[in-house]
């Protein structure tokens, strides 16, 4: 069952430790990986009508193969999916052919079905077992693996939320070869993250690779993958509940890239990867002002986010809306800011009470034509 490329990442959290399996074409033998776990025979796959309409009968013939059953849930495509309704529904259909069956959930697409579907996996019957199987570079390094699911509010996004970590992960990289290059690229800025916050080799590679992560290339993305994979995995073995103050360095680039989304009203002026490159190049502007950040090493991050095709100049949105905005970050402690900065490449400190006049320069030095 295991092809020789395949690559396995533990995450090691006792009774909810699971595996992470990055391989080339590793959606044909899902049936194979569920047989091995010890959880029911009735699986729902959540995903939406693109998705479903690439991969359902390989996805089937290999899950009915097993002599397990499997139903497909279409989500809409996009945040949609994360509504509360949105989540009823699926919820009612689900339970509408629940009948002597021992379900359970697979997350198939990107960081939003994962989102949603695990979600679903948590609340449903108060919690029945899921595998994430993510369909984008950004799920497949990111969202897919640590266990934090959640919806939206109209008020807020991932307002409502849990700690539920899936029974596998199976990131197929001949999946990423479908998408379009501007997604590759938005997963690119969370793999750039990861070199920055722990794995100067991780970033080198990166520079060095960049056409053939561009092209697509299995063995790099192999290796980016793997390599997340495991970073990703270290950090929440150290603080799944993200209480030990480990899970936030996962953050760098967040604080403002989130502020940006919020300002732009969430339109599809900026994808995630895209805020969260402008997030970091503004983290590298604070970084230096404080010194604490070599110059060089801010231009060096930033050229490389240049070089992947990534934004580090922000145009239109009004600074002060960014800002304000910004107030309203989770990472907040009462009135005092947190912001996750980097010392050097492969390492960063989290700085707090970072003064007003510092952040408004330097989100003010961001702009560009
Ligand atoms: N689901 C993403 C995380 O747990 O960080």
């Amino acid at each position: 069952m295991r092809s020789r490329d395949a690559r396995t990442v533990d995450v090691r959290l006792g009774q909810r430790s699971y595996k992470i399996v990055i391989s080339s074409g590793i959606i044909k033998r899902i049936g194979p990986y569920l047989a091995r776990l010890p959880i029911g025979k009735d699986f729902v796959i959540i995903t939406n009508p693109n998705l479903s309409s690439s991969y359902k009968s390989v996805l089937k013939g290999s899950i009915e193969k097993e002599g397990f059953t499997s139903r497909f849930v279409l989500m809409a495509e996009g945040e949609k999916a994360k509504s509360e309704k949105a989540i009823s529904r699926a919820i009612a259909e689900i339970s509408g052919f629940d009948r002597k069956k021992a379900l359970s959930i697979i997350a198939f697409g990107g960081g939003v079905v994962g989102d949603a579907a695990g979600f679903i996996a948590a609340i449903y019957k108060r919690g029945i077992p899921y595998v994430q199987v993510p369909t984008t570079l950004l799920a497949q390094v990111d969202s897919a693996i640590g266990g934090k699911v959640a919806i939206d509010l109209p008020c807020a996004k991932n307002l409502i939320g849990a700690f539920y970590q899936p029974k596998l992960v199976l990131s197929d990289i001949s999946i990423l070869k479908s998408l379009p290059p501007r997604q590759i690229r938005s997963g690119l800025a969370e793999v750039i993250k990861y070199g920055v916050i722990a794995d100067p080799r991780l970033f080198e590679y990166i520079e060095g690779h960049l056409n053939d992560i561009a092209g697509l290339d299995e063995d790099a993305l192999r290796f980016i993958v793997s390599r997340c994979s495991a970073i990703k995995a270290g950090i929440v073995e150290a603080d799944e509940f993200d209480r030990k103050g480990r899970r936030i360095i996962l953050n760098y680039g967040h604080t403002i890239g989130h502020a940006l989304e919020a300002a732009s009203g969430y339109s599809k002026a900026y994808t995630h990867g895209e805020a969260i490159s402008l997030g970091m190049a503004a983290a590298n502007r604070i970084a230096t002002r404080l010194g604490i950040l070599d110059e060089t090493v801010s231009d060096r991050i930033n050229s490389l986010l240049k070089a992947s095709g990534l934004p580090t100049a922000i145009k239109k949105l009004d600074p002060k809306k960014i800002y304000e905005a910004h107030l309203k970050d989770k990472k907040f402690s009462g009135s005092v800011n947190r912001f996750v900065l980097p010392v050097k490449i492969g390492r960063v400190r989290v700085e707090k009470d970072i003064k007003e006049a510092v952040i408004r320069r330097s989100l003010e030095e961001c702009y560009g034509g």
